[in-house]
């Protein structure tokens, strides 16, 4: 019946496109209503009959139009002199078999046919379930956006009694009060939690990216970390000892520097979006940047705590120390292949650039997993150990996975893809930006080009007409291991503009040391979440007219 129902809620949602009119919207509100338990037909064939089952699916159909048709009519009615409930009854539809009832202001929506299509995935919404939606709203601001309260409407079954409005203990107090100061500089995606890009026009001024403009990608409010009475947990195997490491204890390991790119998942994201929507921060081309880090390699941590390679897969599970209401902290892992891999120059990282990690970025610790999304290099890290299989956390199991471009919200299955783990090759133009005029005579593009799993950059392509005619563009000097080229390249191109241009469509594409390309659109890599958005990246720009 689940099923049906959000078949037919799915359909209607489609052929209403969400811009329904309030008794569309009062579907779902009305068949959660308490004195009216919809019935809804059962879709069963029996015999082969067909001409038989025409008539059975017909009149199954009618039967369910004339259901919609009442829920509209109840819906109506609902509208017109809503159904008042108190705290307490809301408070007593926190489950599946009670329904499940939040609120919002004096508004209450039954969301239990919602609770399995949650963004974040069912625990995060049935964390409020029975209760007010603001605080945990308060710790996600992305839910204060108008399409958001648009799907929420869809579940309004009612209002809460006047002298309940108010929840008594309703605890307002704000969980990112503590966050750091921030340059101003970044381009915010979003506030709370903090997510911030630097500004295209600053991204590949240097090879390095200074600290305070590095991107940003937080999940939950800023952690802030005493280093005297921190602790890195780190578990033993079975039968051994585990160890509870000080920073000081992992100063005594060898100090390891490499210079490594992050980059999200999410990155060039809006462009996805400019295609078909997507669920997912707006990122532009700037959720990635480069810095030099230091640390403690993890394989001689791990070896100090006793781990070994063994012939079985396992997992290195890292626990970070920023966590939400209920005490669930960040979590991901990656191949303990991997981790125990000197070459592979997994860090345990205490500084950035030359300085202790920013609060942002980590402090006092975080993972850097060269050539690994960023997803994987958790920041805060309060806790490692080695799993038979891959962290539970909903960022390994329920995000940061690709489908196919056909995979809609109502088909995806998260188990049914791998976690994403190395990132496939990418480049952007950071200047000229879209939009702008450039001067007639002379052109010159900048930009950076990486790939994921160490895989050098040997080449950018450019093409200042949309991709008919191409020039190959100048890489930086800085040195590239093999099979080590853990950091970007930067490049650029100075190029006549031909004579008469009006306006110039400027493409770039990178290739590495496999041969791997970009695709030339987004159409054939789209996904519903908007990850590995590494198409070629287009620029278009006007040429000022020569006097
Ligand atoms: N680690 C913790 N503990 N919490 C987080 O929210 N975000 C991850 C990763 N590590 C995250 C985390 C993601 S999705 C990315 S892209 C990188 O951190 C971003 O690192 P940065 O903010 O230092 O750029």
């Amino acid at each position: 019946m689940l099923l049906l129902q959000r078949a037919v809620v799915s359909e209607f949602r489609q052929a209403c496109r969400l811009k329904s009119t309030p008794s569309k919207l009062c579907i779902r509100a009305c068949s959660t209503n308490d004195s009216f338990q919809p019935q809804c037909p059962s879709l069963t064939f029996s015999g082969n009959n067909s001409s038989t089952r025409g008539w059975r699916v017909t009149g199954t159909l009618l039967g369910l139009g004339a259901v919609l048709a009442y829920y509209d009519y109840r819906c109506k009615a609902a509208q017109e002199s809503p159904r008042i409930y108190t705290r307490e009854e809301v408070r007593s539809h926190s489950s599946p078999e009670t329904r499940i009832w939040v609120t919002l202001g004096s508004e209450v929506f039954d969301v239990t046919e919602f609770v399995d299509l949650h963004p974040g995935g069912p625990s995060k919404l049935m964390l409020a379930a029975g209760g007010p939606l603001e605080p945990f709203w308060a710790l996600y601001a992305v839910h204060n956006q108008s399409h958001v309260r648009e799907i929420l409407a869809q579940y309004k079954i009612g209002e809460l009694s006047p002298e309940d409005k108010v929840p008594s203990t309703l605890k307002t107090s704000d969980p990112y009060a503590d966050d750091p100061i921030r340059h101003p500089a970044l381009k915010v995606n979003s506030q709370r939690p903090f997510n911030a890009e630097p500004p295209s026009e600053l991204l590949t001024e240097n090879y390095i990216t200074p600290n305070p403009i590095f991107f940003t990608r937080n999940h939950l409010p800023v952690p802030n970390l005493d280093p005297e009475t921190y602790r890195l947990h780190v578990v033993g195997p079975p039968g051994g000892q585990s160890l509870s490491l000080s920073l000081d204890d992992l100063y005594q390991f060898p100090k390891h520097e490499i210079t490594v790119t992050l980059q999200c998942a999410g990155n060039r994201r809006s462009e996805m979006t400019q295609f078909k929507e997507v669920r997912g921060l707006e990122w532009s081309t700037g959720a990635i940047s480069t810095a030099h880090w230091a640390g403690a390699r993890l394989c001689d941590v791990l070896a100090q705590a006793g781990h070994q390679l063994c012939e079985t897969e396992a997992h290195v599970c890292f626990e970070g120390l920023d966590s939400d209401p209920t005490g669930t902290a960040y979590g991901a892992s990656i191949p303990l292949a991997r981790a125990m891999d000197p070459e592979a120059e997994v860090l345990l990282a205490y500084e950035m650039n030359g300085q202790p990690l920013p609060r942002d970025h980590g402090f006092p610790v975080r993972v850097v997993v060269p050539g690994v999304v960023g997803a994987r290099h958790v920041k805060w890290l309060g806790k490692l150990s080695v799993e038979p299989e891959e962290s539970y956390s909903h960022w390994q199991r329920r995000d940061y996975k690709g489908f196919s471009p056909s995979v809609d919200w109502d088909t995806v299955d998260f188990d049914s893809a791998p976690s994403i783990q190395e990132l496939p090759v990418q480049s952007a133009i950071t200047e000229p930006k879209d939009g702008e005029t450039v001067e007639s005579g002379e052109v010159t593009v900048k930009g950076y080009a990486w790939s994921g799993g160490g895989r050098a950059v040997i080449r950018v392509d450019v093409s200042l007409d949309g991709g008919l005619t191409w020039q190959v563009a100048e890489l930086d000097e800085e040195e590239q291991r093999p099979r080590k080229a853990w950091a970007w390249r930067l490049w650029q191109l100075q190029a006549p503009v031909p004579a008469g241009k009006k306006e110039l469509n400027i493409v770039c594409k990178a290739v590495d040391d496999s041969y791997n390309v970009q695709p030339d659109t987004v159409a054939p890599i789209w996904n519903l979440r908007g990850v590995l958005s590494n198409a070629w990246h287009r620029v278009h720009v006007h040429v000022h007219a020569a006097p």
